[in-house]
């Protein structure tokens, strides 16, 4: 009997949680057309709760529910504000709940689960303040001959139906950002979860139900596979499309929808110039948490670190030992540092990703072994050639690797040679270095003294190149979800 086997023959009748159903048109459904699915635990195996398997019926209603509530309009800005407000204030209250939700279904480690849940209280509480200020602008319209006797103004008024798409790496935050300012635009959305993932994003659908959400402007869909997901993003009654996950869905989906607004927020193989002079030890440390938080399982992870030939060995002295003493284990052990990957296969690709770079010449300095509950020991590769997958695709797991540089020119020719461009993070003394870094990266966020890991969730967030089109952070996807219309007035 494999490993995974023994994991998931763990027999349990009584799930840790019991969602209503999936939402569709005000009202809870407990089975999809699909029936139901089980959500199960990456580290044990336990059963984490049953939801619906939703299929393309159940996308249908929900859309339809969705475009019957925009031309209601009965969801006014005022009580839009008043829902993400105490939206806010409900979601920190059971930040423990939702941290523990977290925890379970996506092995995110219970001390970065409640750094998740608090993040989006703020992701909240930011749509809540946006959505009371965000209004068109007058046009002067008088300043020139045609605009002669006319007062002009732009209304900024919702997109359409929203069919928000999310991964499991942030069960909630990412939800939330996409939620949140959907409701404060005034957008309907029909959501659907990533399937390992399902349960945070019915815990906050239930909160925001009980907050008094009219019908059909906030619709959960769960089910399993492409189809809920395909059916979602080509419905015709949707006019914007949201994606967070991986770069060949994400541009594959687009490609299916070229008439609607396809926003996607996909991967990266996040860069960090460690340079000389610098604080190389707070990177050392940084890089530490940063490359193995959630098991690598982030857009932004920190995975190439290019460091200066003058400090490489200092900065490895300082960096392994932290590497080494990181906790790992059950998720919801308060002390776990990194545990399980989302699925067995991703263990697995771990391995083989840190095999092949070993045998194309790089120095394996710590980990690369595959261990018991799906975690993958976190591992630091030195040297592994540009082609080697570990350096030129995205990870998404506990590993990072080294290359050393002689210098600046060279490191950040060598960062910026990656097919994505989400953050990439800079450690210098010298503004010179760091400006001209920040004009000569093609990312979406350059952070000087800082590692990509990094993200505020008021910030301008997403990528060029293959890691996306769009900026998420509520003001920004606000007004992406929203349409200038012009109004001018001949007197
Ligand atoms: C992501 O994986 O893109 C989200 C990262 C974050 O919000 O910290």
């Amino acid at each position: 009997m494999s490993q995974e086997d023994e994991v998931m023959t763990v027999n349990e009748t009584k799930p840790h949680f019991e969602p209503p159903g999936m939402l569709i048109a005000g009202e809870w459904t407990p089975a999809g057309e699909n029936g139901q699915m089980e959500v199960r635990a990456p580290y044990d195996g336990s059963l984490v709760a049953r939801v619906p398997a939703g299929g393309p019926r159940d996308v249908d209603r929900a859309v339809r529910a969705a475009a019957e509530a925009l031309r209601r309009d009965d969801f006014p800005r005022f009580d839009r504000v008043r829902v993400l407000e105490q939206t806010a204030a409900a979601l920190s209250d059971r930040r423990e709940l939702f941290a523990r939700a977290i925890a379970l279904e996506c092995a995110k480690p219970l001390k970065t689960a409640r750094v998740e849940a608090s993040r989006a209280v703020e992701t909240f509480a930011f749509a809540a303040a946006e959505a009371r200020r965000y209004a068109g602008e007058v046009i002067p319209m008088d300043a020139t001959p045609p605009g002669s006797g006319k007062t002009g103004f732009t209304l900024r008024v919702p997109v359409g139906v929203v069919a928000a798409i999310t991964p499991f790496n942030f069960p909630l935050n990412l939800v939330a950002h996409k939620v949140a300012p959907a409701i404060a635009a005034g957008c309907p959305v029909v959501l659907k979860p990533a399937s390992q993932t399902p349960v945070s994003a019915l815990l906050l659908a239930e909160l925001l139900d009980g907050l008094g959400v009219p019908a059909g402007w906030l619709n959960v869909v769960t089910g399993g596979g492409g189809t809920v997901g395909d059916a979602l993003a080509t419905h015709e009654e949707v006019a914007y499309v949201t994606f967070t996950g991986s770069a060949e869905v994400g541009w594959s989906m687009a490609a299916k929808a070229p008439r609607k607004k396809v926003r996607l927020e996909l991967g990266s193989n996040s860069p960090l110039i460690v340079d000389s002079p610098s604080d190389w030890q707070t990177a050392a440390s940084k890089v530490s948490t940063a490359g193995y938080a959630h098991a690598g399982q982030s857009c932004i992870s920190t995975q190439r670190v290019y460091v200066h030939h003058d400090i490489a060995d200092d900065f490895l002295e300082e960096l392994l030992p932290r590497v080494e003493d990181l906790r790992l284990g059950d998720p919801l052990d308060e002390h776990t540092d990194v545990s399980s990957l989302i699925t067995r296969d991703d263990t697995e690709r771990m391995k083989e990703w840190t095999d092949e770079a070993v045998a194309a010449g790089a120095r394996l300095l710590t980990g690369g072994e595959a261990l018991e509950h799906g975690i993958f020991r976190p591992t630091v590769l030195e040297g592994p050639p540009p082609q080697a997958r570990v350096q030129c695709q995205e990870v998404f797991g506990p590993i990072v690797t080294v290359t050393r540089y002689a210098d600046f020119e060279e490191a950040l020719r060598l960062a910026d040679d990656s097919r994505y461009g989400l953050q990439a993070g800079v450690f210098t003394d010298e503004l010179g270095k760091a400006l001209k870094a920040a004009k000569s990266l093609h990312f979406g966020g350059v952070l000087i003294n800082d590692v990509p890991t990094s993200r505020a969730d008021q910030q301008p967030y997403g990528g060029v190149r293959d890691s996306g089109n769009t900026r998420e952070g509520p003001a920004y996807a606000i007004e992406e979800m929203t349409e200038t219309r012009l109004v001018t007035l001949q007197t």
